[in-house]
């Protein structure tokens, strides 16, 4: 018997040294310690043993039960530490790590530079207004001093809505210019008038570098009694002074809209070359900016006012084409694109 107990334990240490499981672990307490364990059997069976006998088996059977319980208490706790320094490695934070940043929200840059202009001729004493995408043929057209089947309607390659008119015809149009807003406004309201319209406009045309079929204008009308050219240009240049800097030159030449006489456009020195000409003004060393004049005696007749009594200037200004300029962006076709590599850079 005391032969058999030593065999049980040194097969009982053998395996549970090579135990690294809880439910191992707990196979071999089973095993050994349980009530049907191996050692419990012996200590059950002393008492068919002869006195002399069950003396020396049962000592050696509870030392070698407080033995293995100890043992088993020992591997336990390892097993305990084991698994606690696993997790600690597995789940370990390094404080020393630099945060993630939280990504930001921010203005679309046309939306920035929209504020930053508007904010530019609010000092001089506009408000602003804003209208409708979807136009009538009048506001954009006709009341703009440009007919029907006038060769000047050209100018502006438009998306037309499809809208029968009882008359059969299709009136309706995205708005190709904001230009309209000057006949809406000046239908409800009366001189003086120092007003700025911004918004989206639309036209049929192939996009390419410098072009997309929706963009954004600038418009500004101001209408009062004695109102000349010389406060046109002197209130553009201010505003290319202030938005560009004073280093800035500013061009005017003539050029043709139905709805202003005399019309002109305005152009700054190239940003890239400095006016020597290169690839960003196509050679030219000046870059257009925006169309402008007087506003037309006809235009005024439109709505009602006295262009005896009354003068004044407008201006239409391609939004995209600023920070193109400012930024050194070659391509328009970027602003709308949706790619956030190119928006966060503002
Ligand atoms: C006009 O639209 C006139 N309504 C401007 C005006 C207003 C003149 C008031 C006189 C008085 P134009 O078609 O040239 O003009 O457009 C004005 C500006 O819009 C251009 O100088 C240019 O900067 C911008 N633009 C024109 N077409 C596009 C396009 N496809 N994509 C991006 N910008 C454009």
């Amino acid at each position: 018997m005391l032969h058999r107990i030593e065999e049980i334990n040194s097969k009982a240490i053998e395996e549970l040294d090579g135990i690294e499981q809880f439910k191992k672990l707990e196979d071999w307490r089973v095993t050994y310690l349980g009530r049907k364990g191996a050692l419990t059997q012996i200590l059950r069976g002393l008492s068919s043993l002869p006195l002399e006998e069950r003396r020396e088996v049962g000592a050696a059977a509870n030392e070698l039960k407080v033995l293995l319980e100890e043992r088993f208490s020992q591997k336990q706790e390892a097993l305990k530490e084991a698994e606690l320094a696993r997790r600690i490695e597995q789940e370990k934070l390094d404080v020393t790590l630099p945060g993630r940043p939280t990504p930001l929200g921010r203005l679309h840059p046309t939306t920035q530079i929209m504020r930053q202009m508007c904010d530019i001729f609010i000092s001089m004493g506009f408000e602003i207004i804003e209208g409708p995408e979807v136009e009538w043929d009048y506001y954009n057209f006709e009341a703009l001093n440009i007919p029907k089947y006038h060769p000047a309607r050209d100018m502006w390659a438009t998306l037309w809505i499809d809208y029968e008119a009882p008359s059969g015809e299709r009136p309706m149009l995205l708005r190709t210019h904001t230009s309209p807003m000057q006949i809406r406004l000046m239908e409800q309201r009366q001189p003086p008038l120092r007003v700025l319209m911004p918004g989206k406009v639309y036209r049929y045309e192939a996009t390419d570098a410098t072009h997309e079929s929706m963009f954004y204008q600038l418009e500004g009308l101001a209408v009062d009694r004695d109102i000349t050219f010389a406060e046109l240009k002197g209130t553009l240049y201010e505003f290319a002074r202030r938005l560009f800097g004073a280093e800035r030159k500013v061009r005017f030449r003539c050029d043709y809209f139905p709805f202003v006489e005399p019309g002109v456009e305005m152009a700054i020195d190239c940003f890239s070359c400095q006016g020597a000409g290169c690839r960003v003004c196509s050679g030219k060393g000046w870059l257009e900016i925006l169309g402008a004049g007087m506003v037309h005696p006809d235009v005024f007749r439109h709505v009602n006012y006295d262009p005896e009594a009354y003068t004044g200037f407008a201006f239409g200004l391609g939004l995209e084409r600023i920070p193109m300029l400012k930024y050194g962006i070659d391509d328009i076709r970027l602003f709308y694109g949706n790619d956030l590599r190119f928006l966060s850079q503002f």
